[in-house]
């Protein structure tokens, strides 16, 4: 048997929460600073630059996580140094192990760039990457809770626009964003229309203690949730959404490393994936933000086997479940063969 990095390297994972500004690793940034100082753009980064990774001993908690991004931000507001961003961060899902990446990230507006360009930089890099990587790419359009309601409609408006021109490379809606600000009630008629034009929609659920809109999400029956800390009674939920989230069997986009150290939950141990895996709602493992919680999804699965006492066999189950739950239907069968090749060549 190989040593347990390899394993989970090795190992055909598909990675369906990942924030592109989030994700990016610290060589990547260094490697987006030289990039901003060749092309002479002015670079903010150099006061706050160490302050981008959010540790587990760290005094920051959820609300501060929202700060870093506007360090990554600063270094993705050219599209060229877009496409650089994302061709690396897809390298680096590749070389730990992903066949399969649902990239998400939240069109803005700068100096450079419409928010449909953000959109059309990262389907082109996707699609570019696409000659070189066996990983396969698709795109979320992100909506933030911070934004006001009229640009969450343009949101929608432009990842329907984009979803009808690449519908092979555009597959999902999602809200995220400061689980503070705004109401959920408020997205849900951006959220429909762009259901209705054939987006799938994952949404961060239960990030913080709300059963009121919790509920709400749930009865929206998105396709997938993300996070869904506060659902449990024990976690901040009720008996009420945590049955009605058991009798949808919605599945949870699960960010260990991310809940840890935002503090959504005290430590590894105590975190909610054992009431979600008892209770058999269907798991993905996550990385959300893998540059800003220092981690890879092989590494998230590693800690996970390690934490909940799992056998080499459950992990690669784990991830053969996963494959279910890809927003691009007409992958599931390649995935599920490749993530089943592997589980037969080690006997699991
Ligand atoms: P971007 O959408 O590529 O710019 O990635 C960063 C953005 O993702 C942040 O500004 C947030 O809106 C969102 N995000 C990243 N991590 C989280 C999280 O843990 N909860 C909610 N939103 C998040
Ligand atoms: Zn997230």
């Amino acid at each position: 048997m190989m040593d347990s990095d390899a394993f989970f390297v090795e190992l055909p994972k598909v990675e369906l929460h990942a924030h592109l500004n989030g994700s990016l690793s610290s060589a990547t940034m260094l490697e987006l600073k030289r990039f901003h100082a060749d092309s002479g753009l002015e670079d903010k980064t150099n006061a706050f630059f160490d302050e981008f990774q959010i540790g587990a001993g760290d005094t920051r908690g959820l609300s501060d996580c929202f700060q870093v991004f506007s360090i990554a931000h600063s270094l993705t507001s050219t599209p060229d140094s877009l496409a650089l961003a994302t061709r690396l961060t897809l390298q680096e899902f590749q070389d730990d192990g992903c066949c399969y990446l649902e990239l998400r990230s939240t069109p803005r507006d700068t100096p450079h760039m419409t928010k449909l360009q953000y959109i059309e930089t990262i389907i082109k890099a996707i699609r570019k990457a696409s000659v070189h990587l066996t990983m396969i790419t698709t795109l979320i359009v992100s909506i933030n809770r911070n934004q006001p309601l009229g640009e969450a409609d343009e949101i929608a408006n432009l990842a329907i626009e984009c979803f009808k021109k690449y519908p092979e490379n555009v597959v999902g809606i999602e809200l995220s964003g400061d689980p503070m600000a705004g109401t959920f009630q408020s997205f849900i008629p951006a959220l429909t229309k762009a259901r209705g034009a054939g987006l799938k929609v994952t949404l961060h659920c239960g990030e913080v203690c709300n059963p009121k809109e919790v509920l709400e999400m749930l009865k929206f029956k998105p396709e997938r949730i993300g996070h869904g800390v506060c659902i449990h009674p024990k976690y901040g939920g009720t008996d009420e959404t945590w049955s009605l989230l058991c009798k949808l069997k919605i599945p949870v986009e699960v960010c260990l490393t991310s809940n840890v150290n935002t503090k959504s939950t005290p430590d590894y141990d105590s975190h909610h994936f054992q009431y979600l895996h008892e209770a058999e709602i269907p798991i993905i493992l996550c990385t959300d933000d893998k540059g800003v919680f220092a981690t890879s999804l092989s590494r998230e699965y590693q800690i996970c086997v390690k934490t909940f006492a799992m056998t080499y066999s459950q992990a690669a189950r784990l991830s053969l479940n996963a494959c279910q739950y890809v927003f691009a239907h007409n992958t599931r069968k390649m995935l599920n063969d490749k993530i089943l090749n592997f589980i037969e060549k080690h006997s699991l």
